[in-house]
């Protein structure tokens, strides 16, 4: 009997490890493959460190508004810092806008956050789902407003590269499709 346990943890204590390891390997990326831009969620976890993957769709919500709202913030810094040495009238108005534009997403994103917090949801109630759903929706015009802004005054080979280069409108579609299955949920 001793003898058959031994083998048995013998023979699954590795299998285990194994296992383990292959979830926390490949456990983003079944994720990510819930969410309609699959490629820049993955790139975003794979790069962060200490990274562990979420063990349910509540968290998974949350690291992804969380994603977005990192994104947002580096944006709007390499915005503040290319507007410094900007000289041409027309460029700096459209920077301008842009940077509002991301203030007011980072906002957004915030009070999102505060409204998925587990605190928000055991005491007292910030927001509905539906707020929620609102305020990404929001921050998600924000960017793409900005992007159409680019285009429209061919400032777009300036200002683009910091704003899609860090593929915020997607990762901030991931999180607000990641909401919908939860809204018919809950109600
Ligand atoms: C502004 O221009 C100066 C001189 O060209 C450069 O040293 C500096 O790094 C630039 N700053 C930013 C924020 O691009
Ligand atoms: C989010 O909101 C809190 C206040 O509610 C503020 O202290 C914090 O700085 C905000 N975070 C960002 C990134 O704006
Ligand atoms: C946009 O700018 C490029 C060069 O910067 C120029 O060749 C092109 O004609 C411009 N397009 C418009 C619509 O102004």
């Amino acid at each position: 009997m001793m003898h058959k346990i031994s083998y048995l943890l013998r023979l699954r204590l590795p299998f285990l490890l194994c296992l383990h390891l292959l979830i926390t390997v490949s456990g983003i990326d079944q994720w990510c493959y819930k969410t309609p831009h699959p490629d820049p969620c993955k790139r975003y976890f794979i790069n962060r460190n200490g990274f562990r993957p979420p063990t349910q769709l509540s968290d998974f919500r949350v690291m992804l508004v969380e994603a977005a709202m990192h994104r947002a913030i580096s944006a709007r810094n390499e915005l503040a810092s290319s507007s410094l040495n900007c000289t041409d009238g027309q460029k700096q108005a459209v920077l301008a806008d842009c940077i509002d534009l991301y203030g007011d997403t980072i906002m957004q994103l915030n009070r999102t956050l505060k409204c998925m917090s587990p605190k928000a949801s055991s005491g007292k109630q910030y927001c509905t789902d539906f707020d929620a759903q609102t305020w990404l929706s929001t921050a998600l015009t924000n960017t793409e407003t900005c992007r159409h802004g680019t285009t429209d005054f061919n400032v777009s080979d300036f200002i683009t590269p910091i704003v899609s280069k860090t593929e915020i409108s997607n990762l901030m579609s991931n999180s607000n499709r990641q909401r919908s299955p939860l809204d018919h949920r809950h109600g």
